[in-house]
């Protein structure tokens, strides 16, 4: 019997999107990203929730279109119910309880960031379990051991600002547009001979420190943030021109963040043992992160990150994770609710060095 096919609908924050999905593979897959945030330097919520009103009737159906399916062919509704902003959620949620019930279908209440963890696994068959996950997007950043599906270690995460949110708030310091992150690495590009002009403290990351220590894993991208504001308003009073310093502050600030995640990520590979690092949510974008996760991991390593168009928030990292949950026969009432601060399913605190800690 074939797989079932799957509708996935995604509305936590800015993009509405939708896919279709059987198994792994991708039949249709729009992903409509509400672009006017911009003009606020940030998402801003009720704008949010009103405009996936606006389009998830046509997004549906233009992945549907694309698959060369019709809604009553859709075997399974999958839809995000948080972690995320719930006027937004409650858009989706709402539309996919309705469609399930009339036409009698079962629907599947998908945790976000459990989703961002199968993005790869629709391009690349090796991002398998087990693995040490790396979830960086603009309100999570969590490094995890995944053993098997539905099984999450989290070993460390930020005790502050995501590190996409670090991003955007760097930027937003320098004059750079939102998001902050793909603008950041853009004006580290420019830096060239300048890029190691300035440096800054790498948070929490204490190159002695040992698995059992406090903050082993955990990270914290807050101080970082200031580290930069502080060094701006340094420069200005010294007289320099604002714009002049941008690149080589993007290229230290890219670099501070970039180093802390991969020293902490390649802990974690020493610690578990295992050398297959799969990377999800917006920051995977990140040229630099990749890269130097790749130059430590070396040749003995497997690197997997989801392509952009998958690594930011879409509907085909949804389909998948619902049909992991429907296959283990995990689908939602009609009482299905949103809600912004969905625990991760499955996950145990692992206390470096020692073991589970209970749910988190
Ligand atoms: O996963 P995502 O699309 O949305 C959330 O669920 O948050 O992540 C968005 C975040 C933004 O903070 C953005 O600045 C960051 O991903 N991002 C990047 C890059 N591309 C997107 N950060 C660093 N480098 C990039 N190339
Ligand atoms: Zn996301």
């Amino acid at each position: 019997m074939s797989a079932p096919l799957v509708l996935g609908l995604e509305s936590s924050c800015d993009e509405t999107s939708a896919a279709v999905l059987r198994g792994d593979e991708v039949l249709g897959h729009v992903i409509f990203t509400q672009d006017f945030h911009r003009l606020y330097g940030g998402v801003v919520p009720e704008l949010a929730s009103r405009a996936h009103l606006r389009t998830v009737d046509d997004v549906v159906a233009g992945a549907l279109r694309e698959a060369g399916a019709s809604l009553a062919d859709v075997d399974v509704f999958g839809v995000t119910a948080g972690p995320g902003l719930i006027g937004a959620l409650l858009v989706g949620v709402a539309w996919a309880k309705a469609a399930a019930w009339a036409l009698g279908k079962p629907v599947v209440g998908v945790h976000h960031m459990e989703a961002h963890l199968f993005a790869a696994a629709l391009e690349h068959p090796g991002a398998q379990p087990p693995f040490v996950g790396l979830l960086v997007s603009g309100g999570h950043t969590l490094l995890m051991h995944v053993p098997a599906w539905g099984e999450y270690r989290l070993l460390g995460s930020t005790r502050d600002d995501a590190a996409g949110e670090a991003f955007d708030k760097a930027a937003k310091i320098l004059g750079l547009p939102y998001p902050g992150g793909p603008a950041i690495q853009s004006a580290a590009a420019e830096a060239g001979e300048d890029a190691k002009r300035h440096r800054f403290t790498r948070p929490l990351l204490i190159r002695s420190q040992q698995p059992g220590e406090a903050d082993y894993y955990d990270m914290s991208f807050s101080g970082l943030k200031t580290g930069l504001r502080m060094k701006v308003r340094e420069l200005e009073h010294g007289g320099a021109q604002p714009g002049d310093e941008v690149a080589p502050l993007a290229a230290a600030f890219q670099d501070a963040l970039v180093d802390t995640l991969a020293s902490k990520t390649m802990r974690a590979v020493k610690q578990t043992g295992c050398r297959r690092v799969v990377l999800g949510g917006g920051v995977a974008n990140s040229r630099a992160l990749r890269e130097e996760l790749a130059r430590r991991l070396g040749s003995g390593g497997e690197l997997y990150a989801p392509s952009p168009r998958l690594a930011t928030d879409n509907g085909a990292m949804i389909a998948r994770a619902a049909l992991f949950r429907y296959e283990r026969g995990e689908t939602a009432g009609l009482d299905l609710n949103a809600r912004a601060d969905l625990p991760f399913p499955g996950m145990t605190r692992v206390t470096p060095g020692g073991g589970p800690k209970g749910r988190g």
